[in-house]
């Protein structure tokens, strides 16, 4: 009789529960969706119609649907959009952010702003083709009018995949179940439209990302402030393998895996010792300069984020880096929109002197001695 009750209760509960505890993206279809792209007979936008039916966002950048609802004027981490909460990655204030989100910001590479090649992805609706790139470097792969020469051209390469920003997140799924927005959570499946919708855009299976999502991107944590030791980021998933790339290299579900699709011979030059390449997804190893990684107390630094052999949900250990068990990787370095520095890395290289003391920050977080 009693569990009657409480069986009861829990059923009129999820009844009443807002149904957008369930959704990925929430709020009535018309803050993101036009039937019509038309209003009292005129287009609604400057740039459309586009697919799925998408608006273009107030206050966006008019370049595409996806940049107008992931771009702002007035702020460049995230922006509410009828209750939802919008990540940014184009800010296009006159200047240059000083904070953004884990996978950094389109400012320094656009066209109107910064407009320095070496300092972003150039990609289509915010930057012109690389000046300095005819490709990706290291490609392991190459084809002609396709995302491995440039993400700033409409891709005719593989019919169906989108080009620019869905050159990278070739899975969107703005509504699938995976987590509320605003909250974090694991997303390790196609289902889940993987992590950050990442995923291989032509490889024999479709593959992509696993990771643990934190809620509102990092927002906070790249500010210029020190947050190590931070519980709540982003957690990335590492496979040790020597050689291969992409995700028929059996790299498993890992961002290196995503990057090498295009990067590919930064990751096949990669074998068991005598590293001729920066190695990516290698265990830090607990002996020498490499077993003080983060410290004394081993504190995770989100501006140095490391890839772990396996994720849980809630993360079991994120306050901490552990040598012999995580690895560095692509991201350890890198962001992949866009940072302050040439090759969108996460720190000014300029300022790592070997010798020259300061911070364990940049490459010195792993490599502690080489500033002593
Ligand atoms: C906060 C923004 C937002 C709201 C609110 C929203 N959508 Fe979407 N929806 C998107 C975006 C962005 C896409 C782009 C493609 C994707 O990610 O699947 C999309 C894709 C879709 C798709 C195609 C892909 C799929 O999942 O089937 C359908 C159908 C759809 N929306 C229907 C709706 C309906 C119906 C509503 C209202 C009940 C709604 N949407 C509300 C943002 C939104
Ligand atoms: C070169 C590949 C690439 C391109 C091109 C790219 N992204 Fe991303 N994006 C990523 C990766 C990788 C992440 C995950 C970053 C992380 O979690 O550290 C990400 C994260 C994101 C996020 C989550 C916020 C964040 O910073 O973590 C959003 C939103 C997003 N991308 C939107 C876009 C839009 C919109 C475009 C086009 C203007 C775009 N991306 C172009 C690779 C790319
Ligand atoms: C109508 C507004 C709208 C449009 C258009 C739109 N997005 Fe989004 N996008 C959102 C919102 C809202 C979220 C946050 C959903 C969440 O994670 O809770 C989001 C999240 C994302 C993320 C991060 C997913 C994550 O796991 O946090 C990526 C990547 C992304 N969008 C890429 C794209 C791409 C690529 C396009 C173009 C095909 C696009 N978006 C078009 C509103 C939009
Ligand atoms: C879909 C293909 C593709 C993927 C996936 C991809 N890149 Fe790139 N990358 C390119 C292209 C094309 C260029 C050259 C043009 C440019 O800079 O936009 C490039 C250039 C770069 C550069 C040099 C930038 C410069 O201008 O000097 C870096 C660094 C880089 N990528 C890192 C990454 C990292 C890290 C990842 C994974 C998060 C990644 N890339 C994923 C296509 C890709
Ligand atoms: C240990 C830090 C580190 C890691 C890990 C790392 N990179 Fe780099 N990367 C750099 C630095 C520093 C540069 C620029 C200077 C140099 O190459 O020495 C660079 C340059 C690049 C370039 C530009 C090369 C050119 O020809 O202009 C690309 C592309 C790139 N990295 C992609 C990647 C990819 C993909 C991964 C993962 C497989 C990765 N990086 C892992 C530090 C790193
Ligand atoms: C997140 C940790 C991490 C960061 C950050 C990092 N490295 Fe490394 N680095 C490693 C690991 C792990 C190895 C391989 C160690 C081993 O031999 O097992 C390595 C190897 C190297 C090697 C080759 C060492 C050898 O024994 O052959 C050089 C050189 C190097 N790193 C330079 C750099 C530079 C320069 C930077 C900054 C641009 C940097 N690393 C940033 C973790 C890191």
């Amino acid at each position: 009789m009693k569990r009657g009750f409480i069986f009861f209760f829990i059923f009129i509960g999820l009844i009443f529960l807002p149904p957008s505890v369930f959704a990925y993206v929430s709020g009535p279809c018309s803050n993101c969706h036009t039937m019509h792209y038309s209003q009292d007979g005129q287009p609604l936008g400057t740039d459309g119609p586009h697919q799925y039916l998408l608006i273009e966002k107030k206050g966006g950048h008019h370049s595409s649907a996806c940049i107008t609802c992931h771009s702002s004027q007035t702020s460049s981490t995230y922006e509410d959009l009828g209750g939802c909460k919008v990540p940014i990655v184009f800010y296009y204030g006159s200047s240059e952010p000083t904070s953004y989100l884990a996978g950094g910001n389109f400012w320094w590479v656009s066209k109107e702003h910064g407009h320095d090649d070496t300092k972003g992805h150039n990609v289509l609706g915010i930057a012109e083709i690389d000046q300095n790139l005819s490709e990706a470097p290291g490609p392991a792969i190459t084809c002609a009018n396709s995302c491995h020469v440039s993400l700033a051209i409409k891709q005719t390469a593989v019919t169906g995949l989108g080009s620019g920003c869905e050159g990278c997140h070739t899975h969107v799924r703005h509504h699938a179940n995976d987590h509320p927005n605003g909250q974090s959570g694991w997303v390790n499946s196609a289902e889940q439209g993987w992590y950050r919708f990442l995923s291989a855009a032509h490889s024999v299976k479709p593959e992509g990302v696993e990771g643990y999502e934190h809620g509102l991107w990092e927002a906070g944590l790249h500010d210029g402030g020190n947050h190590q030791g931070a519980t709540e980021h982003n957690e990335y998933l590492g496979s040790q393998k020597t050689g291969g790339y992409g995700f028929n290299g059996g790299l498993g579900h890992t961002v290196t895996a995503f990057c090498t699709g295009c990067h590919g011979l930064f990751h096949t030059d990669q074998y068991d010792s005598g590293w001729i390449r920066h190695p990516s997804d290698a265990i830090i190893p607990n002996k020498g300069e490499y077993a003080n990684v983060g410290g004394d107390n081993h504190l995770y630094d989100p501006l140095s984020p490391v890839a772990r052999q396996s994720l849980s949900d809630p993360p079991s250990d994120p306050g901490h880096v552990n040598p012999d068990s995580d690895m560095v990787m692509c991201l350890s370095c890198h962001r992949p929109h866009g940072s302050p520095y040439p090759d969108l890395l996460r720190w000014d290289y300029t300022e790592q002197i070997a010798g020259g003391g300061g911070d364990d920050k940049g490459c010195f977080y792993c490599h502690t001695q080489k500033n002593d």
